[in-house]
């Protein structure tokens, strides 16, 4: 197993509780609600086999199996897969890697890349992922990946109050490379340009998908505020903005998460 990937798996087995992420904070909230709005007006009607590669401790498995779907889970890290086997309820899951899904070709109707796409590197290994989650959907079957943008962190610390000169290097070198400094908070992982993530889907076969951004340009104004007199007045306005301008070009980048929504042909 290469370095990386035993960086990713003993971050999320010692260091965070990633069962926990999407109810956590204003702007894991929203990623939550939008997610699974975008996702629920492209799946097929249930019952649909899907497969939720990256699919984590199961968060949205777990919703899409109380709509009724067929869902089966991959995963890289083997304590997130025994969550997702063991929660309520439980879900059929498995250890493995996006860039080779032990799956045979065409055999779900939808598959979602909700994860591994931010935490690989390479961009040889990205486009793998996304070519593996195409290979294993059917024909007409859609596929959603999600990346985190470019801007995401250095936003999140303004918002949040815990901004600093070495912020304001970080947002600098950010624009550059999108690569994470490890040193400053998370783990491994790529931080996407929307053009970038759009050429990806191109080269691995999603000409047309559409792009997303799934918190919407109000986000940060959540977090700021989520502890104030007005908190749930801020959140609902900007989960309102965040449908208002799903796929307006010009603030599609500045979401925490892009989702990409394409179909395989
Ligand atoms: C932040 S979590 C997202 C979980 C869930 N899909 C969601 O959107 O809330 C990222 C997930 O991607 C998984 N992951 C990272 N690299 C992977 C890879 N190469 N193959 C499969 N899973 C991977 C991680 O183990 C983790 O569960």
């Amino acid at each position: 197993m290469d370095k990386v990937t035993t960086e990713i798996i003993d971050f999320y087995e010692s260091r965070y509780d990633e069962a926990r992420r999407l109810d956590r904070r204003p702007q894991a909230r929203l990623e939550r609600i939008r997610t699974l709005e975008l996702l629920r007006e492209v799946l097929p009607a249930a019952p649909a086999r899907i497969l939720d590669v990256g699919g984590g401790p199961g968060a949205y498995a777990r919703e899409l199996i109380q709509d009724g779907h067929l869902v089966r889970l991959v995963d890289i890290v083997p304590a997130h897969v025994e969550q997702a086997r063991t929660g309520a309820p439980p879900i059929d899951a498995v250890v493995g890697d996006a860039r080779e899904l032990p799956e045979p070709d065409g055999s779900y109707d939808a598959t979602l890349l909700l994860g591994p796409l931010y935490h690989l590197q390479e961009r040889a290994d990205r486009v793998r992922a996304i070519r593996e989650a195409i290979r294993v959907t059917r024909a007409g079957g859609p596929v959603a990946i999600a990346a985190i943008g470019r801007f995401a962190g250095p936003i999140d610390f303004a918002a949040t109050g815990r901004f600093d000169h070495r912020t304001v290097a970080e947002a600098r070198r950010l624009t550059g490379d999108g690569v994470n400094d490890t040193t400053i908070g998370f783990t491994e992982a790529y931080f996407h340009r929307v053009a970038e993530l759009r050429d990806e889907c191109r080269e691995a076969g999603l000409p047309d998908a559409t792009i997303h951004g799934v918190e919407g340009p109000a986000w940060p104004a959540a977090e700021a505020a989520q502890t104030g007199p007005a908190a749930a007045q801020i959140f609902d306005a900007a989960l309102q903005l965040a449908r208002v301008y799903s796929t307006e070009p010009d603030l599609v980048g500045v979401s925490a998460h892009l989702l990409v929504l394409g179909t395989k042909s």
